[in-house]
């Protein structure tokens, strides 16, 4: 490794501890090197701003950060051992190939406000791409649920409790990620707001340009209050984990409809056969195990929010251990999406069962329709109810489950699904 950029005197430097302090530092911070560079250029424009670097300095530093991040795009530049971590790479190279240009870089910065300013980046980008992923499944789902009215047995506590149909499935999940999408999208506009120019976490003695700074990397608002930027180091990614557990959480239920319905018990189900694997040992195996790994995701999501927030017992101010929350969350983050991106194409391509999902359905389901149109001729509910319970089959019998559907007229239930309503919430968050 390079001597550290907080090497002053000749205290010997343990390799092993080095190790320790810097842990997967130079592997993780390739998540967010490109935002680092990024903000380290606001930085530099800012203090020319304010008259701190040159125009001649601040260009040539914003030429050698283009070529930075074009060799670390391409592949000439790797973020390795060499360094501590992105932060001290930018100084590095920048020394390297500037002299006092860059080293003048660092001025009015700490490297507190420096790994701040590069998540916030990174967190936005991908509560982003979450919307995106929320609002593809949406729309999948509800274009299904436009086209697709076949009965469905519902169940309640597992077992067969009333007609359902797989327009209200589809429209069901539709609106619980168009849900997913919005808490997305308020989430990042809840922690767009700019710590770069707070320092170690108590400002500094120039009048650094945080307002140019704020628009030059697209934030909303200044985060004012250094102190303040400290403290949402760690809550704001729990915030963001948060939002991708409530899509996950979704989805987790979903994968385990799926899983249940391509039982040969249910048999409701075919998946695309992209999304089934073959049996090592079983050659009449196909097995659900990208539905499985879709469920299993939420817990990547949860884990890392579980770490973070084990993590932020401090006290106010920067401590070194919420270097772990980027673990954590670039964990969590990448697998959430490698899930969410596959169920567009899942949800768009799997086919239902029409018979198996008929031969499901048993008289006794309509002993609710039964019992509620009773009351509406004058019985009283309760009473209509126990006599709807002891003839459920026989009062079922004769029944069709397109009848119930036909009828079930409550706003929101299949007869009256608002696909609509829930388009245009959905093309609300596309605005
Ligand atoms: N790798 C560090 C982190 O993620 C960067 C900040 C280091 N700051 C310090 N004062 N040692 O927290």
């Amino acid at each position: 490794m390079t001597e550290p950029l907080w090497q002053k005197s000749a205290t010997r430097i343990d390799a092993k501890i080095m190790r320790f302090l810097a842990g997967d530092d130079v592997i993780l911070d390739r998540e967010f090197f490109l935002h680092d560079i990024a903000a380290s250029r606001a930085h530099v424009d800012g203090l020319a701003n304010i008259g701190v670097v040159t125009p001649n300095e601040r260009d040539a530093i914003a030429r050698e950060l283009d070529s930075l991040a074009e060799d670390f795009r391409s592949g000439q530049f790797v973020l390795d051992e060499r360094y501590e971590d992105s932060h001290s790479a930018i100084e590095t190279r920048l020394t390297e190939r500037l002299g006092d240009a860059g080293r003048r870089v660092h001025t009015g910065r700490s490297r507190n406000d420096q790994v701040l300013v590069a998540t916030r980046l990174w967190l936005k980008e991908n509560l982003a791409r979450l919307q995106t992923h929320c609002r593809d499944i949406a729309r999948v789902c509800l274009d299904r649920a436009e086209i697709e009215a076949l009965p469905l047995p519902g169940y309640t506590h597992l077992q067969r409790a009333v007609v359902s149909s797989t327009a209200m499935w589809f429209a069901g999940f539709a609106e619980s990620f168009i849900d997913d999408a919005r808490r997305a999208r308020d989430t990042l506009a809840w922690i767009d707001v700019n710590p770069l120019g707070t320092a170690a976490g108590y400002g500094v003695n120039l009048k650094l340009d945080r307002e140019y700074t704020t628009r030059a990397l697209g934030f909303a608002r200044m985060q004012v209050n250094p102190v303040a930027a400290q403290l949402s180091r760690g809550k704001f990614e729990i915030a963001v984990l948060d939002a991708f557990a409530s899509a996950l959480l979704d989805l987790r239920r979903l994968a385990w409809d799926l899983s249940l319905f391509t039982t040969a018990e249910f048999g409701f189900v075919t998946l695309p056969d992209e999304f089934t694997t073959g049996s090592s040992i079983m050659p009449n195996k196909r097995n659900p195990d990208v539905v499985e790994l879709l469920r299993a995701s939420f817990a990547s999501v949860a884990a890392a929010r579980t770490e973070i927030e084990q993590l932020l017992s401090l006290p106010s101010g920067y401590q070194r251990d919420l270097q772990f929350s980027k673990g954590s969350i670039f964990h969590g983050v990448r697998h959430g999406l490698m899930a969410l991106e596959l169920v567009p194409d899942l949800l768009a391509r799997m086919t239902w069962n029409a018979d198996a999902m008929r031969a499901a359905i048993e008289p006794q389901m309509y002993a609710t329709d039964v019992a509620i149109e009773q009351a509406v001729a004058g019985v009283p509910f309760r009473d209509a109810y126990r006599v709807a319970a002891e003839a459920a089959a026989s009062a079922g019998r004769g029944r069709a489950a397109e009848q119930s559907l036909a009828a079930r007229v409550s706003p929101g239930a299949h007869a009256d699904l608002r696909l609509d309503e829930l388009r245009k919430r959905l093309d609300l968050l596309s605005a």
